[in-house]
């Protein structure tokens, strides 16, 4: 893993920066840093309230209230450099884990460690292969059902679409939401996906208007999914 030299993508969450550093040569693609989690970084840095009482006009108060009485525990799948998760943390989302697997930790890691200062900690990581049922039960049973399951551009390899549609609906709460950062990487990929999601989730799209305006490109979405009532 070579960061010597490699390109540094800096993010900034309302007054603090992020610095992301990217392996671009690596041969895993979580070492570099992807469109859709800058988009829904910065969604949720637009609408997230930066305080319990502010949610006046905010369509989005209630899933992105972070400062609320009650403590919300979140969980990023396929996290790579951690974009999106470390947004998240600074954004109120404090009790949250980001995940991966074991050959991306290392640039997670790196990453996290690169933005200690900023974020006022080490943030949580955790090995999380999607078919992995015993990784899925260890952290559900470390707490409880995810309120928040984010993830950014996850959706590229047909054959993983089951797992993933799998260990979102395990992770999130009944009353919980996953919030996806999405571009169509593959279309076999893409039409297996919704198929299987739709059977599960309820899903919103957020308008493009409500995007960051400066985090609004046309093939990038951000999904809000919720559980189907039975
Ligand atoms: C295109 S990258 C996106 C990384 C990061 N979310 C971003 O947007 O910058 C896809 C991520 O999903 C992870 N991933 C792919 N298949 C996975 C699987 N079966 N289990 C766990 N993670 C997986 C990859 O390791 C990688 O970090």
């Amino acid at each position: 893993m070579k960061f010597t030299d490699s390109p540094v993508i800096d993010l900034k969450i309302r007054d603090k920066t992020l610095s992301l550093q990217q392996d671009n040569g690596s041969m895993h693609v979580g070492t570099s840093v992807w469109p859709c989690s800058l988009v829904l970084a910065k969604f949720v840095d637009r609408w997230a309230p930066p305080a319990a009482a502010a949610t006046n006009n905010n369509p989005y108060s209630a899933l992105l209230d972070f400062h609320g009485t009650r403590r919300r525990r979140g969980i990023e799948l396929g996290a790579g450099c951690g974009a999106a998760g470390m947004a998240f943390h600074l954004l109120g989302l404090t009790d949250l884990v980001l995940t991966d697997i074991a050959p991306v930790m290392l640039a997670l890691k790196h990453n996290l460690k690169r933005n200690k200062q900023t974020l006022g900690k080490m943030l949580k990581t955790s090995v999380l292969y999607w078919n992995n049922r015993d990784q899925i039960g260890a952290l559900v049973a470390a707490g409880a059902p995810f309120d928040l399951v984010v993830a950014a551009d996850v959706v590229y390899i047909e054959e993983s679409v089951g797992h993933l549609v799998a260990a979102m609906e395990a992770l999130v709460a009944d009353d919980g939401a996953v919030l996806l950062g999405y571009q169509v990487r593959s279309p076999e990929a893409d039409k297996l996906f919704w198929e299987m999601a739709r059977e599960v989730f309820d899903i919103e799209k957020v308008p493009h208007g409500d995007l960051h305006p400066e985090y609004a490109y046309e093939e990038t979405d951000v999904y809000i999914f919720r559980k189907k009532k039975t």
